[in-house]
């Protein structure tokens, strides 16, 4: 099957070099309604509630932020910031602080908080980085996950399995230990108890009781009967509806409209697609430019880590969820849909633009010794500027990760590196450019939603 699909993409592409217009579609279709979950069609009433919960802090411990601070509308459903300040910081974006006094942050966030444009398409069955949470129908639940046999029945899909866990986590939303009953329930391991929590919450705000029922008729009647997966549930249909973005020029051009595209994307389109330029598509394939795998393109480590190694700075990438070190430093390969508004790229967001990110490709060896740490986008404070730059200040870690990398040399003529450049611009769809429809003017809970 896999070598079926290689051959058309191959055979493609050949067709391609002769006359781009003469090639229909490399393969490819662009995806329709059939290919979202609900049909594309998600209950309004969901989505409506799923867009209050997204913005609302009272899901963190300290109820200080809300999963929008990190996948914000301003900045694209990302921060704009290398890696995150979670629980703790101030501000928005770029402006965002360490937060002061006692509240302050005790680590950053040890990866980039990425995009979330597109994962209401049924194809994107592994969430984040190293796939740590993803379908399994042999599990009960439905899914592999950090929870085990703790992750609950009735999860619509897995994108509502992934909005279980930023509430769980100190770094991100439960805040320290001693803080709150939520982060206490964290640190000892109950995340049952933490859902509660939060359900509890929600319960005793007559509004979300109200929106609750709307949303959930068959199984919810009093506010008893509410629990944190018809939240995440919730969430889920609002990101798959809100974050939809499959009209850009490209997937236009898929569509069958030949004008979409320009000539230079049109040929940026080659090089992406053609085995013996770019080659792009060996891993970003699909109509998003995912193989949803994990791959090592010897990214530079920065940021406080994940904890492996033997201080705990480095990232071990996949490795940390198969426990196969074939799999260190391999993350799973982005979809490219937007990929021009979501500056910084990367797990660890090291690159600041998407120049940069795409010249790593050709020479990501080079790139990675001669890596510039002042395009880091982080929030300065002395003590967390002091452990930034501990991996990449070390040869030896330096050198592991170098000769992990999948991809040797590329070598592009700068006018097809013009080309490529363009047509990556061409993933972007227009409605993605100003996101701030989405945003909801006051949430129930009466917390801030302008911060
Ligand atoms: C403090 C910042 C922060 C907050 C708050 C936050 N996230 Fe995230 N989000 C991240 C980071 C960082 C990752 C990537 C982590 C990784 O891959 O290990 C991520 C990953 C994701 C992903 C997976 C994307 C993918 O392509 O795999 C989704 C979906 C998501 N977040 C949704 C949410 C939802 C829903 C909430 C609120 C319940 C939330 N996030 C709260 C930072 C945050
Ligand atoms: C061997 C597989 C592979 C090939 C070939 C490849 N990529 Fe990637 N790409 C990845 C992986 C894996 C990442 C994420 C790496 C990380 O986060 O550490 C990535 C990240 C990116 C990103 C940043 C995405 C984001 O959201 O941060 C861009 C842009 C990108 N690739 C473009 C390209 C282009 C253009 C080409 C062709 C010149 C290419 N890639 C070839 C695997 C690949």
């Amino acid at each position: 099957m896999k070598k079926m699909t290689k051959n058309i993409i191959l055979a493609g592409t050949l067709l391609f070099t002769f006359n781009v217009n003469a090639m229909p579609n490399m393969g490819l279709s662009a995806p329709s309604n059939s290919d979202y979950y609900d049909n594309g069609m998600p209950s309004a009433e969901k989505v409506k509630l799923g867009k209050l919960l997204f913005f609302d802090k009272i899901l963190s411990g300290n109820q200080n932020i809300s999963c929008a601070t990190c996948h914000h509308t301003l900045t694209d459903t990302g921060d704009g910031l290398s890696l995150p300040v979670g629980e703790g910081g101030q501000g928005l974006g770029i402006t965002r602080d360490t937060g002061t006094g006692s509240d302050a942050i005790h680590a950053r966030v040890p990866r980039n908080a990425p995009p979330v444009f597109n994962l209401g398409a049924r194809e994107f069955t592994r969430m984040f980085y190293d796939g740590r949470v993803a379908v399994n129908s042999g599990h009960p639940s439905g899914f592999d996950s950090p929870a085990g046999d703790d992750l609950p029945d009735g999860l619509d899909n897995v994108l509502a399995a992934q909005a279980m866990f930023p509430v769980t986590s100190a770094e991100e939303m439960a805040g320290q230990a001693g803080e709150n009953s939520q982060t206490n329930a964290a640190a000892a391991g109950n995340l049952p108890l933490v859902w509660e929590i939060i359900a509890n919450k929600l319960r005793n705000i007559p509004e979300y009781v109200d929106l609750f029922k709307d949303a959930y008729p068959d199984s919810i009647s009093q506010a008893s009967d509410i629990t944190y997966v018809h939240a995440a549930n919730a969430i889920a249909a609002f990101e798959a509806q809100a974050w939809r973005f499959d009209n850009s020029p490209f997937l236009r051009f898929l569509k069958g409209d030949r004008k979409a595209l320009s000539p230079s994307e049109k040929k940026g389109m080659r090089v992406f697609y053609s085995p013996r330029k770019g080659n792009c598509a060996s891993c970003h394939s699909g109509p998003f430019q995912t193989d949803h795998e994990f791959h090592a393109i010897a990214l530079p480590q920065i940021g406080p880590g994940k904890g492996d190694d033997f201080d705990g700075h480095s990232d071990f990438g996949r490795e940390r969820v198969t426990g196969n070190p074939d799999d260190r430093f391999k993350f799973r390969t982005p979809t490219l849909s937007n990929i021009a508004l979501t500056a910084p790229y990367g797990h660890d967001g090291a690159y600041d633009t998407l120049e940069s990110m795409v010249k790593h490709h050709l020479h990501p060896r080079r790139s990675l010794r001669n890596y510039d740490t002042t395009q880091a986008v982080l929030p300065s404070r002395p003590d967390l500027d002091a452990i930034d730059f501990i991996v990449m200040n070390d040869t030896q870690r330096v050198n592991e990760i170098a000769s992990a990398s999948e991809i040797n040399r590329t070598r592009l003529s700068h006018r097809d590196f013009k080309h490529l450049m363009d047509f990556l611009h061409a993933l972007t769809d227009p409605a993605a450019i100003d996101l701030r429809r989405n945003t909801p003017s006051r949430v129930p809970s009466g917390l801030p939603v302008r911060d």
